[in-house]
């Protein structure tokens, strides 16, 4: 019998009204994946972009993590840049040099008199954050759903592979590139290995099995593929050690799992990557890619992930070329919805939880 299901449709892709309503149920309503946490030092700050907030991320001297409104409580600018990875211990507004500390107090207001403002009044406002295995989830929700249920329920591929230990690893390497697609796009395109044959030469030699066109492999019920050489994402075997506490059929298979809705983990024996979407409209997504691994062996003389940045950033330029053809296509006036096999059995299911998420359109 000839599966019919449809993909989402254009409006899904590419319109406004959509967009703002994934902004309120979906990505400001439950927890996104912001940052690795190792980023964060004590006396850190970072600033990350969710769906068009703009977050700073902090690690105050007592090690607490923090994720506050980057906007100055005086007249509203906007605190600080991105990408500002080092502090003074402190956060001072570029307009009127009022200060905050890390953990977002007010702390100074120059040129005023003591009691002129009452600075316990005006903190930064704080949005809600949890750290789990070094993955930092903010919520901007004022009243943010269970965290343990929500990642039982939207990231439950992430939590069976919790036996890698992510909390361990540390991010060697750091890359970014924008695509111009939808970021559901980008996930439906994770999904599936129907395209894996013809955009991804290279990745069918490593996994054979995806030249079926399945993304995992039934044979196996743990999820995991295998390898065709070495323990790492790369074209060649690399002399990278395997993780701590990984063996046997593990330490030979790649394993993937979406982190809904913005991130992807792809796992093998010698490292882990985690991929973060950070939508920046209905049709425009920044996407960051960490690539991690343990701290002993980014230590050890000679330590090299070129090979494996090299392949992952490859096979991630395949694949944002085929997402930016999409989102031509459907944006089309031609295109009003498409069809999915039962091949991307994953996308389907993607796509039934993407709507029950994100609930009916009034
Ligand atoms: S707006 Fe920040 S100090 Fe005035
Ligand atoms: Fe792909």
């Amino acid at each position: 019998m000839p599966n019919d299901t449809r993909t989402l449709t254009r409006a899904d892709y590419l319109s406004d009204e959509i967009y703002e309503l994934e902004r309120t149920r979906i990505f400001h309503g439950g927890w996104m994946l912001a940052a690795r946490a190792d980023r964060l030092q004590p006396g850190n700050r970072t600033v990350v972009e969710l769906a068009g907030e703009s977050v700073l991320l902090t690690r105050d001297l007592d090690g607490q993590l923090h994720a506050l409104a980057n906007v100055c409580r005086h007249r509203g600018a906007r605190l600080c840049d991105q990408h500002t990875d080092t502090g003074q211990g402190s956060l001072m507004c570029p307009y009127h040099a009022w200060t905050y500390a890390l953990d977002g107090r007010l702390i100074a207001t120059p040129h005023l008199d003591n009691d002129d403002i009452d600075k316990a009044a005006f903190p930064l406002w704080a949005y809600h954050v949890r750290e789990w295995q070094g993955f930092v989830f903010v919520s901007l929700a004022k009243q943010p759903p269970d965290f343990e249920a929500w990642m039982t329920l939207h990231c439950s591929e992430l939590v069976a592979l919790e036996r890698f230990g992510f909390g361990g690893l540390v991010v060697a390497v750091t890359t970014t590139c924008d695509i111009e697609a939808n970021w559901k796009i980008i996930v439906e395109n994770y999904q599936e290995c129907l395209h894996c044959t013809r955009v991804h030469p290279e990745l069918v030699e490593l996994v054979p099995v995806y030249r079926t066109g399945w993304v995992t492999d039934h044979a196996r019920a743990d999820g995991g593929v295998t390898l065709s050489h070495g323990y790492s994402m790369a074209a060649t075997d690399t002399s990278l050690p395997i993780l701590p506490g990984i063996g046997g059929i593990d330490a030979q298979s790649y394993f993937g799992g979406t982190i809904f809705p913005n991130g992807f983990i792809d796992v093998t024996g010698t490292s882990a990557i985690v991929s973060t979407l950070f939508p920046k409209g209905p049709t425009r997504t920044t996407m960051t890619m960490e690539f991690m691994f343990a701290p002993e062996t980014i230590a050890a003389p000679g330590f090299d992930p070129t090979p494996v940045v090299e392949f992952n950033e490859l096979v991630a330029a395949q694949d944002n070329m085929v997402c930016e053809r999409v989102q031509q296509g459907v944006s089309s006036l031609a295109f009003t919805h498409g069809v999915l096999s039962p091949k991307d059995d994953l996308v389907i299911n993607f796509v039934q939880h993407y709507l029950a998420t994100r609930g009916p359109v009034v």
